[in-house]
């Protein structure tokens, strides 16, 4: 177990006239300075965690061989899930499978020492889970097309993912380029939104799964990103009480620049089109269940510890907040729209 102990002092430098003013952190010191914190979450995390095994999850006796070892191959007609819940399983086990992005992007910003590297390990391994149960569920049961599965997964992971490169070019228009020193704040930042994104998109898509098998495996996935969300949104908590100008920069950047980390996988328009049009992630949840129960928790709007800096990208994400409030009634108003126009063509065809 690590020694907890807490020593949050706010970053400050004398200036010439002898008072205090905030400085930026370097990297080595944020990771010395936050280290003690991410040890006692990471026993925190260990406490919490439950230890669960891929195999209890899947119908094995669903299972049957493919033609190579004498069975038949898979079509449509084989498989009991509905064509939304292919896409949404579809995306989220590409999500998963990508993990060794996310590891590079983790691993590079909280270095492999201490409660850092610990955490790093921790939490791959966890990650790793959900990729195996869920392509076992979905090859054992024929939910999902093996070939195109595989074929999408070689494409995806040789292109690779990196949020902040998304982060950085989505930024780059809005003059809140991320600070290429301090990538831990960025990450964390990032992470503790992609978590709880990722734990609304699994629940979700257990329900469309029509499937108490299903359902049960992908709520035992969300109750891992809900531990992992917390590990971070602890992190970025005290990152904020650290050094709050610094930290609501880069909060600032990666809400307006976030991007789902599945984005640019193959079928990645189409599927996530359909997941929001049928409630799997739209923009509402994610304006309602991820980004503003988070920036609630860290207090954003009711802090009195930023200086002109902090302030400044403050207003600048409660401006960004209240254009995404407005996308979200102009996206469910072509949803409507969309959808009566579906059931009218349906009602026609009958
Ligand atoms: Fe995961
Ligand atoms: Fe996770």
């Amino acid at each position: 177990m690590y020694r907890v102990y807490c020593r949050r002092r706010r970053a400050t430098l004398p200036d010439r006239k002898g008072t205090s003013v905030a400085r930026n952190l370097t990297q080595l010191e944020l990771l010395i300075e936050l280290e003690p914190i991410a040890a006692s979450n990471v026993d925190r995390h260990l406490s919490m965690a439950k230890d669960w095994h891929p195999h209890d999850y899947v119908p094995w006796d669903q299972g049957r061989n493919f033609a190579a070892m004498g069975g038949i191959d898979w079509d449509t007609g084989q498989s009991a899930l509905s064509e939304v819940a292919r896409a949404a399983m579809i995306t989220n086990l590409l999500t998963e499978d990508n993990l060794p992005s996310y590891h590079r992007e983790i691993a590079e910003n909280f270095s492999q020492d201490g409660a850092w590297g610990t955490w790093v390990g921790r939490w791959t391994a966890e990650e790793n889970r959900h990729g195996i149960v869920m392509r076992d569920y979905l090859v054992v049961t024929r939910g999902v097309d093996p070939v195109a599965l595989e074929n999408a997964r070689m494409i995806h992971m040789t292109n690779g993912y990196s949020a902040m490169a998304v982060v950085d070019e989505k930024a780059r228009g809005a003059d809140i380029r991320p600070d290429s020193g301090a990538g831990l704040l960025y990450s964390v930042a990032y992470v503790t939104f992609q978590e709880l994104a990722t734990r609304v998109s699994h629940r979700n898509t257990g329900r469309v799964c029509d499937d108490p098998i299903a359902d049960r495996m992908l709520a035992r996935i969300a109750a891992d990103e809900n531990l992992h969300m917390i590990f971070y949104r602890n992190l970025c908590a005290a990152a904020l009480d650290l050094a709050p100008d610094q930290s609501m920069a880069a909060i600032n950047t990666i809400v307006q620049g976030f991007q789902m980390p599945g984005a640019g996988m193959p079928g990645w328009r189409r599927n996530g089109v359909l997941m929001a049009k049928h409630g799997i992630y739209d923009l509402r949840q994610h304006l309602e269940e991820v980004l503003l129960p988070v920036l609630r928790k860290w207090n954003i709007f009711e802090r009195n510890d930023f200086g002109a800096i902090g302030e400044q990208a403050r207003e600048d994400l409660a401006g960004f907040l209240e254009r995404l409030r407005a996308d979200v009634v102009r996206f469910e108003e072509q949803r409507d729209r969309s959808l009566a126009r579906a059931a009218r063509r349906a009602g026609q065809l009958v």
